[in-house]
């Protein structure tokens, strides 16, 4: 099993171009499946995640290659309308093809995607907007059975949270169902808007994608269309924490402020000189980072739920006390007892972490658990004292494209072993 082995203490300095996001790339190559047609997707990360996806839409009959960072799908002949159990089971987040293969044939059949790392994740939201549509959707031994009588029929949706994926699966199912749909308390991350951007290249029309309130004209068909995925404000996050916590400089471009605004706060506070350029960010850590007062996180324009552990990982060594609350997911402070296994010190309760800042941690071997889990261990192995190990590497794998390459190139001594 392959591990990192960093030497920590040096400074990140220079500069960074931040791929493209995960979150975004994912919906939008399960989007691909509605053009019927040709669709070029440039900025997709090299990520476990993002082959996961391919490998599902080869198996539906789509011919998906890769040139680089731009994905190719040619969506025009589909051979199959299910995703077998093990290609759900590789991403939690392949639920998302539920909408978009309904969109298209009118039926599908794949497996329940089950809980995963950071807490049970239900997707009743997605269900019940689904069926409002007309979806008739069959829920036995652990399969979604799912089938429409004609075409899906335009409707309005409120949902209780403003979940991403359901939004996601419902503007998929929307696009090309008879009559309108109003999306209420609708997801309102920048992934979401991409969504809509590329479908509305598509030919659909989407309205409202980035507010409360999404309203989606159904349409008879799509056609493909070229994309370029917004960039990663987790990957981002994660690197701006590796500067801070190493009193570093460092500058990253290709990133969009705006969708970092919640995160940019966070490092003012405490103490970082940032600054923002049109698509690029500029840090400058001080010599010792202080406490924040509190982080909840929230949906956007929240602060992020996967920026938590990251940003938790940089508090560890800020002065003073620091609170996080966490109210979008059960169990998201895994990496909390590796954290401290580097000499952090933490408590938890329920969904409140209590951050007490350390001078300074101190190397030990560790896991990740999860992937923004894994990411916070690496933040905290930049900054502590001799060689940190840090295994469980499959998980981060999913999230950050050449991780390693990028911290060398700023400077940190990290490998793969
Ligand atoms: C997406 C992101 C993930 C991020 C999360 C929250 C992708 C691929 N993943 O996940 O990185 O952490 O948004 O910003 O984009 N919920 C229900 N019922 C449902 C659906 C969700 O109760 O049917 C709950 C979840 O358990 C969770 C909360 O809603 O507590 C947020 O989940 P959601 O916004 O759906 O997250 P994902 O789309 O799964």
């Amino acid at each position: 099993m392959s591990k990192y082995v960093l030497q920590g203490g040096r400074k990140l300095r220079g500069e960074l171009a931040v791929h493209g996001a995960k979150n975004a790339a994912l919906p939008l190559l399960a989007a691909t499946i509605l053009g019927a047609g040709e669709s070029v997707l440039h900025g997709c990360p090299h990520l476990s995640d993002v082959d996961a996806a391919i490998r599902i839409l080869d198996y539906l009959g789509c011919g998906a290659r890769r040139e680089g960072d731009t994905v190719i799908v040619d969506t025009l002949n589909l051979t199959h309308f299910d995703v077998p159990e093990e290609l759900m089971r590789e991403m939690r987040s392949s639920i998302v093809f539920l909408g978009a293969i309904v969109s298209r044939l009118g039926k599908t059949r794949l497996s329940f995607p089950g809980g995963c790392e950071i807490g049970t994740r239900p997707i009743d939201l997605h269900l019940m907007a689904l069926r409002a549509l007309g979806l008739q959707i069959k829920d036995e031994h652990g399969y979604l059975d799912c089938s429409v009588d004609g075409r899906l029929k335009g409707a309005p949706v409120t949902f209780s949270f403003p979940s991403v994926g359901a939004t996601e699966n419902t503007m998929l199912a929307a696009v090309m169902a008879e009559g309108v749909t109003t999306i209420t308390n609708a997801a309102r991350e920048p992934e979401i808007i991409d969504l809509a951007q590329f479908l509305n290249k598509c030919g659909a029309r989407i309205s409202g994608a980035g507010e409360g309130t999404i309203v989606i004209e159904g349409v008879e068909r799509l056609h493909g269309a070229e994309h370029t995925v917004i960039p990663d404000r987790i990957a981002a996050t994660t690197y701006l924490c590796g500067g801070a916590v190493t009193q570093g400089d460092i500058l990253l471009t290709n990133v969009v402020p705006a969708q970092l605004a919640s995160v940019l706060t966070v490092f003012e506070q405490a103490g970082c000189d940032v600054r923002v350029r049109e698509n690029a960010v500029r840090l400058l850590a001080p010599k010792r980072l202080r406490a924040v007062d509190a982080i909840r996180t929230m949906p956007y324009p929240g602060f992020p739920t996967d920026a938590q552990a990251p940003i938790m990982a940089m508090l560890t060594l800020a002065e003073g006390s620091s609170m996080f609350v966490e109210n979008i997911f059960e169990s998201r402070y895994k990496h909390v007892p590796e954290l401290i296994r580097l000499g952090a010190n933490i408590k938890t309760e329920g969904r409140v972490a209590i951050v007490e800042g350390v001078p300074k941690l101190t190397s030990a071997k560790v896991s990740a658990t999860d992937l923004r889990g894994g990411a916070a261990l690496v933040v905290a192995g930049l900054a502590a004292e001799g060689e940190t190990q840090v295994d469980g590497l499959r998980h981060i794998d999913r999230g950050y494209d050449g991780l390693e390459e990028n911290l060398i190139k700023l400077g940190a001594a990290i490998r793969r072993k």
